[in-house]
């Protein structure tokens, strides 16, 4: 749902304190095919069990070392929340990976790829201490900013998503979309802010967020690859772009259009991610999900000894 205050600035009202939600999921009756009869929408999807943990864990560890620089605090309350929430959601996606394993789906090839890349490629890299070094913190810091823009377009794609819930898309999987969705869109304004707080230059801001476009639509691509062509159930297992944007057009996956709108979005100087998406809507998902229900319950004060 589209937040309807469009043009320069945050939007006040859009803004909620961030608190994690510790969640679990039982995966034992979610089918391989999560998506009945669709394969390559499944499988789509699932790339982000392998892109995430790896991904949302560089954004810890980049943003410890950043909290120091942060001079307001109101954003390092947040900045402190959003850590809270990108460690449980790192942790969410890998509980899928052994249930993949266990139905002839072992993705280690694929995230291994992925671990190098955010461990070595944009890890800390042995830089002295002063320009370079913050010059290589500020860089990543940017770079988390143009993906936390598409975290938070994807968050708002799948709470809308009501294709997937009408193809009898499995509800423990899209529990877990939905909350992270949920919560990507609760928190999608504290990436471009701590970036436009500690850096905040417009060609910086550009240049990272090709960057990130380009590395997201690589990555995604090989992972859909990697899925169909491993299937133990496809005897030729497929993707192609036309697919993708059939099944965006379906309602099934994002749509290209949206995709491509994303980009001059994300370029306009008076920016700001709170003019996107509904923070109102994702706290009513957070209100209703099953496995932040559950966690919420069993954080309760009263709550039994063994269920926190
Ligand atoms: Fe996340
Ligand atoms: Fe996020």
């Amino acid at each position: 749902m589209p937040n309807t205050t469009k043009g320069g600035g945050p939007v006040a009202s859009e803004h909620t304190p961030l608190k994690a939600r510790k969640v679990s999921f039982a995966w034992e009756e979610t089918p391989l095919h999560w998506v009945p009869g669709d394969p390559f929408t499944t499988h789509t999807i699932n790339v982000l069990h392998l892109l995430l943990p790896a991904g949302e864990r560089w954004f810890v560890h980049v943003y410890q070392q950043v909290l120091p620089y942060i001079r307001d605090e109101k954003l390092r309350e947040d900045v402190i929340g959003f850590i809270g929430q990108e460690a449980m959601h790192a942790q969410a996606h890998d509980e899928v990976l052994p249930h993949l394993r266990e139905q002839g789906l072992d993705p280690t090839p694929y995230t291994a790829q992925v671990d190098w890349m955010f461990e070595k490629m944009l890890g800390d890299r042995t830089l002295p201490p002063g320009r370079a070094r913050r010059w290589w913190l500020m860089e990543r810091v940017a770079l988390i900013a143009a993906i936390e823009h598409y975290t938070a377009f994807l968050g708002d794609w799948v709470l809308n998503a009501e294709r997937l819930d009408a193809a009898g898309a499995d509800p423990t999987m899209l529990d877990l979309l939905r909350w992270h969705g949920a919560e990507e869109v609760e928190h999608r304004s504290v990436a471009f802010d701590l970036f436009q707080h500690v850096d905040g230059g417009y060609r910086r801001r550009a240049r990272t967020w090709a960057t990130a476009f380009g590395a997201l639509l690589f990555l995604w691509q090989r992972g859909v690859r990697f899925f169909m062509e491993n299937d133990p159930t496809l005897l030729e297992g497929k993707g192609s772009l036309t697919e993708f944007y059939r099944k965006g057009r379906a309602g099934m996956l994002p749509s290209t259009p949206a995709i491509l709108k994303s980009v001059p979005t994300y370029l306009h100087r008076g920016y700001h991610p709170s003019q996107e998406g509904s923070t109102a809507q994702a706290v009513a998902y957070l209100a209703s999900s099953p496995a932040a229900l559950a966690a919420e319950a069993a954080t309760a004060p009263d709550a039994p000894k063994d269920a926190r």
